[in-house]
């Protein structure tokens, strides 16, 4: 017997989330004896909660083909955490109550740590109000930080924008360093962990290759070391390329680019830590430096997207489906990692209750000893994450990404949702 499918993406885009997207509705369009049509919901979570459903159905297969290329998230995504059963019972109500409404059976939730909860908590939901749905959650994180999974798909692009932005922009300062600029500091995202930060360590291969200094969220910042460093790579190669995760922490464990801004999940809104330590440099060193905030464009470069990201990306989405299919509920599909060289991959999957809410940090094995560097074991790691390019058609020079039609699926229930 066939049910609908409810589809939502979650918390910050990448540059292939809709990759995940186009191997979901694909492979969905495949198996129509068992999924009879996926609902997206608009803006997420929230879309399930004010009953805002798209209907995918009605989008070609060229337009469901072409989400493939295309960068940000299609349905809309947002940072919205279902509280704990006991805490807000009305949530999962209302979930209940649009699922029954819509014939909705199977749950596909695209998403990071936070996300992977909020599945977690749908999947229980399912049991104790005795609403038999099949839960999936689907890994997406720039950030690179949920376990399990050897890679979340998003981080091999953001990795090879970021290593690329590094060798390029270092050529650029190399330039003129002996009468200008000396010093770029470049902000790369990673609120916990600095994977993002490790990836620009890509760029070079000896000490002599920028970035010469990286600045990780798990090594503590040591100013005076910092400013050695600094010193050091002037001195000796007439410039310095500095990456800082917007992460970075004092020795007190602050970030040092904390704002008093909170977001939905209760997160410090980061950013705008390159000025703080540009400006260290200039007040103790005196060099005239530049900066730059990657910010939004590191994740939603897709022009210059991984090929193996992509691929990862579409595979997730396909899996998660045929997990659903076989049955199998509240679990994630993961990446698992069969070599580096040649890089070979296959997919497993695991249960969400382990995913959830957790973290997993660099490795102390991954950054040098002086914790301004990343390793070799690291670069191995990280090497094959990159590789390959997947661009997208261009037209009038310009990537030509698609947009959707998102048609809204008539309402049946009466009323709309408050949130509290
Ligand atoms: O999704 C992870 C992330 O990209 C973090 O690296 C960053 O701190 C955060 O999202 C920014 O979130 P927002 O776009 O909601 O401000």
């Amino acid at each position: 017997m066939s049910k609908n499918a409810f589809y939502a993406q979650s918390g910050g885009v990448t540059a292939v989330i809709n990759a995940t997207a186009c191997g979901v509705l694909e492979t969905a369009r495949n198996h129509a004896d068992r999924i009879a049509k996926v609902y997206a919901g608009r803006n997420g979570i929230l879309g399930a909660l004010h009953e805002d459903l798209i209907d995918t159905s009605q989008e070609s297969a060229a337009t469901i083909a072409a989400l493939r290329h295309t960068p940000g998230a299609a349905f809309g995504s947002a940072r919205y955490k279902l509280r704990g059963l006991e805490e807000n019972r009305a949530e999962y109500e209302r979930l209940i109550e649009i699922f029954k409404a819509h014939d909705i059976g199977y749950f596909f939730y695209n998403g990071g740590g936070d996300s992977m909860d909020t599945a977690h908590k749908v999947s229980q939901l399912s049991k104790s109000l005795d609403f038999p749905i099949t839960c999936v959650g689907i890994p997406k994180t720039v950030d690179n930080d949920l376990p399990v999974t050897d890679v979340c798909p998003g981080f091999g692009s953001v990795a090879k924008y970021i290593a690329i932005s590094t060798r390029e922009a270092a050529l650029d300062v190399r330039s003129m360093s002996r009468s200008s600029t000396k010093v770029f500091v470049l902000e790369v995202m990673g609120r916990h962990a600095g994977w993002i930060a490790a990836a620009s360590g890509l760029a070079g291969t000896t000490p002599a290759e920028p970035p010469h200094v990286i600045l990780f969220p798990e090594s503590p910042f040591d100013e005076r070391a910092f400013l050695t460093r600094v010193k050091h790579s002037v001195e000796r190669y007439d410039y310095c390329v500095i990456v800082v995760s917007e992460g970075a922490k004092d020795q007190d464990g602050r970030f040092l680019a904390e704002s008093a801004a909170r977001d939905a999940f209760g997160h410090a809104q980061l950013g705008g830590v390159a000025p703080i330590i540009a400006s260290i440099i200039h007040e103790h060193l005196g060099y005239k430096y530049h900066y730059a905030i990657a910010d939004y464009l590191q994740r939603s470069a897709r022009h210059i997207a991984s090929r193996v990201d992509v691929d990862q990306a579409y595979a997730v989405g396909q899996h998660a489906v045929e997990l659903a299919i076989r049955g199998e509920n509240a679990v994630m599909p993961t990446i698992v990692r069969e070599s580096d060289e040649p890089f070979q991959w296959s997919l497993g999957h695991v249960a969400l209750s382990r995913v959830a809410n957790r973290e997993k940090k660099m490795p102390r094995s991954f950054i040098s000893r002086d914790g301004f560097a990343i390793t070799p074991t690291c670069r191995r790691y990280l090497r094959p994450l990159i590789l390959g390019e997947d661009y997208p058609p261009y037209r009038d020079g310009l990537p030509d990404y698609v947009t959707l039609k998102n048609a809204a699926v008539p309402r049946r229930l009466k009323t709309d949702f408050v949130l509290t």
